[in-house]
């Protein structure tokens, strides 16, 4: 045996590198969990579980948008939502040279990840104002709204979470693509929060603890107020 070993791997000069905060992780895999939930629910005609669930998810729907103003920097929407130039240029790199490395939402994560939120927000609102068939069981807020548009949200509600089961399945073949394609795996940080990364010029910065203090007493009392029907 030589002194030289031609086939070794170069070392790997990239460090790990906290990428997600924990709350972020929490609200995804809460999400991930509570969709199916919330679709088997309703199948199964379980409908004080199916609002309960519906509740939670509107508190960690509180907690996302506050976190996207008050979070980490790779948490916040002005970090992460592009203009459409921006966009443009990142779907180009994909089949090309690559460019910088994306500390967070890459410029079309970015939109997907407002896809996604903005149609569970739909969902749950409509929800809220939503009847049944026979205007027996009824969301918190339909008293607020005639019969016809109680019907209507219900109708929508369900054409909704078709909808979101599409933009879920889109959401799960781009991390299949990054994985297979780009050998890029989106999952383990948004698992362990960390990705290994060559050294950044400014790496990300998170928030402090009464932030998420905060943003818990603001989701969880949103919650509560809806599910009473928002008195005032
Ligand atoms: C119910 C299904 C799902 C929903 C509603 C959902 C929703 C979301 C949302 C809203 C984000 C943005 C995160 C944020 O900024 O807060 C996100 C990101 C992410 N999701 Fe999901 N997700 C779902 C399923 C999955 C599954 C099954 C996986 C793994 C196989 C996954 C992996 C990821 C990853 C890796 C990111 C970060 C992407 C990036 O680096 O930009 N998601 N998801």
């Amino acid at each position: 045996m030589s002194g030289f070993d031609t086939d070794a791997e170069p070392a790997d000069s990239r460090a790990p590198v906290r990428l997600w905060d924990w709350p972020i992780r929490l609200v995804h895999w809460s999400f991930v969990l509570l969709m199916p939930a919330l679709w088997w629910t309703f199948r199964s005609g379980r409908m004080e579980t199916h609002e309960l669930l519906g509740y939670i998810t509107l508190g960690l729907l509180v907690f996302r948008i506050f976190w996207g103003f008050a979070g980490g920097s790779t948490a916040r929407f002005s970090a992460f939502v592009k203009g459409p130039r921006a966009v443009a240029r990142y779907a180009r790199s994909l089949f090309g040279e690559p460019g910088e490395p994306v500390v967070g939402h890459n410029p079309l994560g970015g939109w997907s990840a407002l896809v996604l939120l903005g149609l569970i927000i739909s969902e749950v609102g409509l929800g809220l104002f939503a009847q049944d068939t026979d205007g027996i069981v009824s969301g918190p807020l339909t008293r607020y709204v005639s019969y016809e548009i109680a019907d209507r949200a219900r109708d929508l509600h369900e054409l909704g979470f078709n909808l979101l089961l599409g933009f879920i399945a889109l959401h799960v073949a781009a991390i299949l693509f990054y994985l297979l394609v780009k050998r890029d795996n989106l999952v383990g940080p948004m698992i362990t929060g960390q990705k290994r990364m060559a050294a950044l010029p400014s790496p990300p910065t998170f928030a402090a603890w009464r932030r998420i203090a905060i943003g818990a007493v603001l989701g969880a009392g949103a919650a509560w107020w809806v599910s009473l029907g928002c008195p005032l």
